[in-house]
């Protein structure tokens, strides 16, 4: 006889990121779908690249549930990127062997009151129409998560114009312009918000929220440039869906992601796990946080720390196991299993 279908919201994913005790820790990886799966490999050769992928619910749909069946994580998250809204704006996108590429970036008053955003549904109809393609073949126990970038994070690709290492361009329209500044942040966060509703709608039953370069400020800039934006996302979400707050090499900033309130934070490797957790004080659930240079090692070594990891949680209600950062490229798929096995068979 065949299990009963669960209920959606008694889902092990879900039940943890509400805080409540569950029989394992539930895991997940950024980037669980990528370059190091011989199967993505093999799809991308036969897309038009990167974007061909994502625009392509199919292909979209297929991509994100490699990952699934190939180890049995408890999330799939969508296959698709944080930079696509941008094309919302009206901005120009296109991925190259550097990264992404944006060759129109907004540096004044006149290029931001240019961005006319066009609403999700429309300009961004294929991430609906994947979600739906990947809810109706996921198994029944596995959540289905969206994700958007967060405006402090989104600004940093529309005025640098791709991935930046000193954020030049966007210190000098922050300091110089805080007017110009506020407008972009405002549209990227009515924006956010959309998409994150949007998602939702289609099926998304939890959301993250990539605030990637946030860590690089200082705290007290955090809280002048970057919070009162993110802040406006994290309310505007639908209160029924989690939100998970992912910012990177950010231990500084963890008190403010805090006060924001959401259902969830990742916590990035470089921060103890069982120090975030004393710090929470139970009021968020905590995602993380494995460091997926890690993953380079071997097999019986990734499962040694996995281990190390769980019992430092020590079955502490509201864990998330993931890594800290995405999973690298040359990563060996054994040791993506070595995982993901250990979580599945270990006792909170
Ligand atoms: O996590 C997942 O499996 C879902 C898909 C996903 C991608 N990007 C796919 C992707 C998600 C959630 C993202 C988020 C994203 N994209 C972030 C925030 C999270 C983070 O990594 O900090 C950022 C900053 C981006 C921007 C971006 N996209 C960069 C800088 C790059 C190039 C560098 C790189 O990592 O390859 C991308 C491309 C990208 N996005 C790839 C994938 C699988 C690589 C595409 C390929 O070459 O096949």
């Amino acid at each position: 006889m065949s299990a009963p279908t669960p209920k959606a919201g008694d889902k092990l994913l879900l039940r943890a990121l509400r805080r409540e005790t569950v029989e394992r820790t539930p895991v997940w990886l950024m980037r669980q779908a990528g370059r190091y799966l011989s199967e993505y490999r093999a799809v991308r050769a036969q897309a038009d690249g990167f974007l061909g992928m994502v625009r392509d619910p199919e292909l979209a749909a297929e991509v994100t549930l490699q990952p699934i069946r190939r180890f049995g994580m408890d999330g799939a998250i969508l296959f698709s990127d944080i930079l696509l809204p941008l094309e919302a704006l009206g901005m120009e996108l296109c991925f190259d062997e550097g990264g992404p590429h944006l060759p129109r970036p907004v540096r004044t008053r006149a290029d931001v009151e240019a961005l006319r955003a066009v609403e999700p549904r429309q300009a961004l109809d294929y991430v609906g129409r994947a979600l739906g393609l990947v809810k109706r073949a996921l198994p029944a126990h596995v959540t289905l998560l969206g994700f958007a970038g967060a405006p402090f994070t989104l600004a940093s690709y529309a005025i640098e114009g791709g991935t930046s290492k000193s954020f030049l361009e966007l210190r000098k329209l922050m300091y110089r312009d805080p007017a110009t500044w506020e407008l972009l942040l405002a549209k990227l966060a009515d924006l956010t918000a959309a998409h994150l509703a949007y998602q939702a709608e289609c099926g998304a039953e939890a959301l993250v929220l990539f605030d990637t370069w946030a860590g690089t400020l200082t705290r007290a800039d955090y809280r002048r440039y970057a919070r009162p934006w993110t802040e406006r996302v994290v309310r505007a979400v639908p209160a029924h869906v989690p939100l998970v707050l992912f910012a990177g090499q950010a231990e500084h900033l963890f008190q403010d992601q805090l006060a924001l309130a959401p259902t969830g934070v990742a916590v990035d490797h470089r921060m103890e796990l069982a120090r975030a957790f004393d710090q929470a004080g139970g009021r968020v659930a905590l995602q993380g946080n494995l460091d997926p240079g890690a993953l380079l090692s071997s097999p019986e070594e990734v499962a040694r720390r996995t281990r190390a990891l769980l019992d430092s949680v020590a079955g502490r209600a509201g864990h998330v196991l993931n890594l800290g950062h995405g999973v690298l490229p040359p990563t060996d798929p054994e040791c993506v299993a070595a995982l993901v096995e250990t979580a599945r068979s270990a006792r909170p």
